[in-house]
């Protein structure tokens, strides 16, 4: 897949948002629908034409938005065709002004049953090196917004990956987590060696790297992969709703703290509270940041503009 710069996501939004506002008060909405024929042209050409995956918008309002990863017959397996169209989704998502929050899904079988293996059966050194061969999946984690994975059934390999690149997950009760990569003869390459050790500790991460074998929903909870277990058929509504909580808040502010949180990830401690310290000194030039406290002090609700 063509790298995305963030730039570059930023642009496509600008392009796209007119179309989007315009329609904003429909609660579910297909994106594609929305957008112009110019914004239309821009993003069959530079951001896929949403073949593999299905955009609407829920919540109270439209707040939260929701992609469904839509390629069945692969088991949503992440082909380059169906990553542009994620990439092209959630820039629109994260650029609509009455969006929230945005929800990652796929089927009740599989989130994504990994990286396309047949796209990748004939690869060469050469053209995964030269090619920067995955290089541009970290656009998920660019997003503005807080993403959510609602993950139900398999999220294995880059699945796994994709899921752990959302700053919430969700699991029904009968999804299987895996980096079965060492199965098929290669590493996890879209940060499950990374990210995995980060969030479920060394020993867990290198067991289920060199093994390649899954753990279930409740497993992943118990070593803390994911922050709650539902019932398949309300796994969904459940991430919506967290969304919905969410979307109460300035838009701006959660924004500083999943910047912040995100970076714990990035920096060494005292780094890390430094950035923090001077991003909230920051929401103290914020509107927000006043309406917050006064509506505190008065007794009511605030209300928030995101400025
Ligand atoms: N890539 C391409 N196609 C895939 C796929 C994948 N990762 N996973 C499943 N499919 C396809 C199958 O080839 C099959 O297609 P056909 O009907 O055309 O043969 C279809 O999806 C259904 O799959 P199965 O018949 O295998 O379904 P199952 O229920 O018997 O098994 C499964 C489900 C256990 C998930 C099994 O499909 C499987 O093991 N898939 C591969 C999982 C995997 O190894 N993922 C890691 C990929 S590498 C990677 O992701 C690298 C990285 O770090 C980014």
């Amino acid at each position: 897949m063509a790298s995305i710069t963030r730039a570059r996501i930023m642009q496509i939004s600008r392009m796209l948002r007119p179309a989007v506002q315009s329609h904003q008060n429909v609660p579910q909405v297909r994106i594609k629908a929305l957008v112009s024929p110019v914004a239309s042209r821009y993003m069959s050409s530079d951001v896929g034409s949403y073949e593999h995956v299905l955009v609407e918008k829920r919540g109270d309002g439209g707040c939260v938005g929701l992609i469904t990863l839509n390629r069945p017959k692969a088991l949503n397996a992440l082909c380059d065709a169906l990553m542009k169209d994620l990439s092209g989704a959630l820039a629109a998502l994260d650029a609509d002004p009455k969006v929230a929050a945005i929800v990652l899904t796929g089927s009740e079988k599989a989130f994504a049953a990994g990286a396309d293996i047949k796209e990748m059966q004939n690869k060469k050194f050469v053209d995964c090196f030269l090619g920067g061969f995955l290089e541009g999946w970290n656009f998920i984690t660019k997003m503005k917004k807080p993403v959510i994975a609602a993950v139900n059934g398999y999220a294995l390999g880059g699945g796994c990956e994709v899921a752990m690149m959302c700053d919430i997950i969700l699991a029904g009760e009968k999804a299987k987590f895996g980096q079965p990569e060492i199965i098929i003869g290669t590493i996890p390459g879209a940060g499950g060696t990374q990210r995995l050790a980060k969030a479920i500790g060394k020993s867990r991460a290198m067991q289920m790297c060199l093994t390649g074998d899954p753990i279930g929903a409740q497993q992943a909870s118990d070593w803390g992969l994911v922050s709650s277990v539902h019932p398949p058929d309300q796994l969904v509504n459940e991430a919506i709703k967290l969304g919905e909580r969410i979307a109460t808040h300035s838009k701006l502010i959660v924004a500083m703290a999943k910047e912040s949180v995100n970076n714990s990830f990035e920096l060494p401690l005292s780094e890390g509270l430094h950035f923090e310290k001077r991003l909230f000194h920051s929401t103290f030039a914020t509107d927000d940041r006043s309406e917050g406290m006064t509506a505190f002090v008065e007794k009511r609700k605030p209300n928030f503009t995101d400025s």
